[in-house]
């Protein structure tokens, strides 16, 4: 009874939510495998920022509860944004499901897992559906375990929850709750203990890492608390590479652009969503900012890095986004030169400012703004990683790639790389010249000392 499977949907907040909770389920004896169908139990980690997000859990739900008439011990259980977005709601809808977990109580999940077993070895009526929903204080401060795994390079660190802004088409301030901010020095020894288990990039999360800390922590010489935050993390030997996700454009000040030229270890790559390229559409989504401060950002960045590499979130056919107002939005998306984006079509969310707003645009025009701006990104980002056919790039080695037998790493610019590689060079610091490049990828040969081998 005690082989548990979590299946995670939606972000890298959740994929980090699922390795906490799989890490406290370890070290209460339970084993943890890779496929639902050797599971007892199986938790679905689960999103809501769009519809699609949660249908596809609920079929998953259902799905898996037809189990339950062969196997009535089996244990389904939905936790993070959609069980706290629907609630006991959920129960009428699948009376099957055993537990249901909210985004402040993922650490409790063992001792739920613990009692429904009990129940069922009682062998007594089915135990009733446990939902536990609660806000809880501290909660931030309970993602902060991570798997020993073997040859790990890379890994999440989660610095906050919650988001305190009100964007009109956002669930997320009610599936996360308020900003919490961990505390820095916690930050700061996990990473060190990441180090010292060898992984080498650290990528920091939050809903909006420019607010991190701003009412726990001064502001020091012109630094906000997450750069400060960075600058510390820069100091710890082992780590190689720094990322974050996701900024904000209100709090990305000057600070943060000198990072990028001070900080050694943070790399040339941001992801900075825009929501939308015009500033009708910005003030009716509620997004404090304009285009043109968007500019101003990414100008100010490319002033201290020349080639940095963007990347970024933007919504079709937000309610009453007409044709000009999405044509002048596509103009600057295409003006900035993203390298890679997430584009999303706009999915209405149940109690969100948004959701009753007028002129709602329909499914086949979003379907079409979406493609206007898939053509503009893959032509761009092919563009841009040509330009590095011919170079050396300095390549972070992962591991084996999922088909064949070559390997692969990332660049700084978060350039996905494919080359012959080697067991022994997992975790290192390798240079690759390029020789070929996709709109997602490039392939190269791995340079030492200016000689090619392997
Ligand atoms: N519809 C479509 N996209 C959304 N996002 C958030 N809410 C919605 C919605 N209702 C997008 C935003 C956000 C990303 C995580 O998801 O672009 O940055
Ligand atoms: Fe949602 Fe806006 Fe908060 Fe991002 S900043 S999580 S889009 S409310």
């Amino acid at each position: 009874m005690n082989r548990v499977y979590i299946k995670t949907y939606g972000c890298q907040m959740n994929e980090r939510d699922s390795e906490q909770v799989a890490s406290s389920l370890r070290d209460r004896g339970y084993s943890m495998v890779d496929n639902e169908f050797d599971a007892d139990v199986v938790l679905l980690n689960t999103c809501s920022v769009r519809d699609q997000a949660e249908q596809k859990a609920i079929g998953k739900a259902g799905y898996l509860a037809k189990r339950k008439r062969s196997n009535p011990n089996f244990m389904i259980g939905v936790l993070g944004c959609m069980a706290q977005n629907r609630g006991s709601e959920l129960v009428d809808r699948l009376p099957d499901l055993d537990l249901i977990v909210g985004t402040q109580k993922f650490h409790a999940v063992p001792d739920h897992v613990d009692q429904l077993i009990k129940s069922y070895a009682a062998q007594g009526p089915r135990p009733t559906t446990i939902l536990d929903l609660e806000e809880e204080e501290g909660s931030q401060n309970t993602i902060k375990d991570h798997l020993p795994k073997k040859d790990q390079v890379c890994a999440f660190v989660s610095i906050m929850q919650g988001c305190n802004m009100n964007c009109a088409y956002c669930i997320v301030p009610k599936t996360r709750g308020r900003e919490r901010a961990r505390p820095m020095d916690q930050i700061v020894e996990e990473v060190h203990e990441l180090a010292e288990q060898g992984v080498k990039e650290i990528t920091l999360l939050g809903q909006i890492v420019t607010s991190y800390g701003r009412r726990d922590f001064p502001v020091v010489g012109g630094k906000s608390p997450f750069v400060q935050l960075i600058e510390r993390i820069n100091d710890i030997e082992g780590i190689d590479r720094i990322r974050f996700t996701s900024p904000h454009p209100r709090g990305f000040k000057q600070d943060l652009v000198e990072a990028y030229r001070d900080v050694p270890k943070l790399c040339e790559y941001v992801h900075l969503p825009l929501q939308a390229g015009c500033n009708k559409t910005l003030r009716a989504m509620n997004r404090p900012y304009t285009k043109e401060r968007y500019r101003e950002i990414v100008d100010s960045l490319r002033a201290v890095v020349p080639d940095m590499y963007f990347s970024t979130d933007i919504i079709v056919g937000f309610p009453g986004e007409t044709e000009e107002d999405f044509d002048e939005s596509a103009v600057f998306f295409e003006d900035i030169g993203f390298d890679m984006s997430y584009i999303f079509k706009y999915s209405i969310r149940t109690g969100t400012p948004a959701e009753t707003m007028e002129d709602q645009v329909s499914t086949e025009e979003k379907e079409r703004r979406n493609h206007v701006l898939l053509d503009i990104l893959a032509k761009r980002s092919l563009w841009r990683n040509e330009q590095l056919v011919g170079t050396v790039q300095e390549v972070l080695v992962e591991g084996p790639a999922k088909k064949g037998y070559k390997f692969v790493g990332k660049t700084r610019g978060y350039r996905n790389s494919i080359f012959d590689g080697d067991d022994r060079l997992i975790g290192q610091l390798v240079q690759m010249k390029v020789d070929r490049a996709t709109a997602s990828t490039i392939y190269g040969d791995l340079v030492l000392a200016g000689v090619d081998t392997i």
